[in-house]
């Protein structure tokens, strides 16, 4: 049962119920408490900021650290954050882990690689990776836009770009499942649903994923070429270069916060437009009418009404600091719900509506600060292709399940489904 607004008691968290839909909850948060202690599934206490105003100052406030040695109950060996598998490994200094100055000098360094031209000239190659795999079920007539499209797509991509060899890409697609199948988290759900799965399965496929780039970095160094991890070796700032270890570690967390996220951004996006004929419609007619500006406003609104990304990543007050009045105590995790502040009604008119049209959309889907998405031109551009694509070749494309009979993924960074049955006519 969902949420009432006007309850007096905060709402369970993170059971099946607030995966489905969290969105109740969050309204109750942001109304009664902005910002809420709570113990995640993982056992560890974490506050939650719900607000706008308050989630925006949160992510560019500098005494929230993003490095997890400033979480109190690390000093205990008790922490569980971060990246499964990170623990130990040699490969930690990625950008969603550091501070400044470290982390101005690695963006800066990868900022030089990861350019938007890049993304710009990648186009053409992710229309005919979009167009490859749409064959391989157009002519079914059903599919599971999840398993055949979404997931697929996002880590060819950043394979390709990243310069991943064609006969190793298929590895890569095996890990990531893996990922996606264990994401930890949440409790599992009715109907065998194994969103509490264990982490061990993530925790070795990330394991191979580092050292399989490690290598790869180490072969290219040899050999450069056009492209990405050529650039990150490359890659040059008042005479500094990021050693091989960081280069692997910065493919890694290309490849790592680019993957599930972008899976996301297909399926909540796709299943947003097949519950809404309305706007999907609106959307559809733009299209077939040569306009493309519905299509990038309203990818944002996407991005907004259902984002991928439900809690950015971890932070840690390295001291004292009050967020919308609430006193955070020195080493407490701080979570800045992006999904709630999303929803925001002192910030977004009619929040709860999807609206593809919406220009004043200054959304947190990608987060805000020095952290920043470095990957939202690529996002923008396989969201964009992906969307107009599927709904230009199988326009009467439609649900083939109840709502209710859908399930989300249990991750608790993430927001996302497990599958996405469609039909449509086949394609002749
Ligand atoms: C950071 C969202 C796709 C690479 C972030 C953050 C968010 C986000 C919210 C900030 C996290 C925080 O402050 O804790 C998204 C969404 C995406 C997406 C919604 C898809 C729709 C991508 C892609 C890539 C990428 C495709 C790269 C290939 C990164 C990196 C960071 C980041 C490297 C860390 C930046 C830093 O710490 O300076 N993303 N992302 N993301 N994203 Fe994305």
């Amino acid at each position: 049962m969902q949420h009432d607004a006007t309850a007096p008691t905060p709402p369970d968290l993170f059971t099946w119920e607030f995966a489905t839909d969290p969105y109740p909850a969050y309204a109750w948060l942001r109304e009664h408490s902005p910002v809420h202690r709570t113990e995640l599934p993982s056992g560890v206490e974490a506050w939650l900021v719900t607000r706008y105003a308050d989630a925006r100052q949160a992510l560019a406030d500098q005494r929230l650290s993003k490095n997890p040695a400033h979480h109190s109950e690390a000093a205990h060996g008790r922490g569980k954050v971060g990246i499964p598998g990170e623990r130990g490994a040699n490969l930690m200094t990625h950008l969603l882990n550091i501070d400044p100055p470290d982390h101005t000098r690695l963006r800066r360094l990868v900022a030089k690689a990861f350019t938007p031209r890049r993304v710009a000239e990648f186009a053409p190659r992710v229309q005919e990776l979009t167009d490859r795999l749409i064959d391989g079920f157009a002519g079914r007539g059903e599919a599971d836009l999840i398993h055949e499209f979404a997931f697929p797509l996002p880590i060819y991509a950043i394979c390709d770009l990243l310069g991943v060899p064609a006969e190793d890409q298929d590895d890569f697609r095996d890990w990531a499942g893996n990922m996606l199948r264990h994401p930890g988290g949440r409790p599992p759900g009715p109907g065998g649903g194994q969103a509490g799965g264990p982490r061990g399965g993530v925790a070795r496929s990330v394991k191979k994923m580092r050292a399989y780039l490690a290598d790869l970095i180490h072969r290219k160094r040899a050999d450069l070429g056009d492209d990405l991890i050529s650039g990150l070796i490359r890659a040059s700032d008042h005479g500094e270069h990021l050693t091989e270890s960081e280069a692997a570690a910065m493919a890694f967390i290309l490849l790592f916060a680019g993957f599930e996220t972008t899976v996301n951004l297909i399926g909540n996006g796709m299943y947003a437009l097949l519950r809404d004929p309305g706007q999907r419609h609106r959307l559809q007619q733009a299209l077939a009418a040569g306009d493309t500006a519905l299509l990038a406003t309203g990818v944002e609104e996407l991005l907004r009404y259902d984002g991928p990304v439900e809690l950015a990543t971890w932070r840690f007050a390295t001291e004292p600091v009050t967020i919308g009045g609430q006193r955070i105590a020195a080493g407490d995790p701080v979570l800045v719900v992006l999904a709630a502040a999303d929803r925001d009604p002192e910030r977004f008119a009619d929040p709860d509506a999807l609206d593809l049209s919406r220009r004043d959309n200054k959304h947190l889907g990608y987060g805000h600060g020095i952290h920043y998405c470095l990957g939202a031109p690529l996002a923008r551009l396989e969201g964009q292709t992906a969307l107009a694509t599927l709904l230009t070749r199988l326009p009467d494309l439609r649900l083939a399940a109840e709502p209710a009979d859908l399930r989300w993924r249990g991750g608790l960074i993430m927001r996302g489904l497990r599958t996405l049955p469609v039909e449509f006519t086949p394609e002749g």
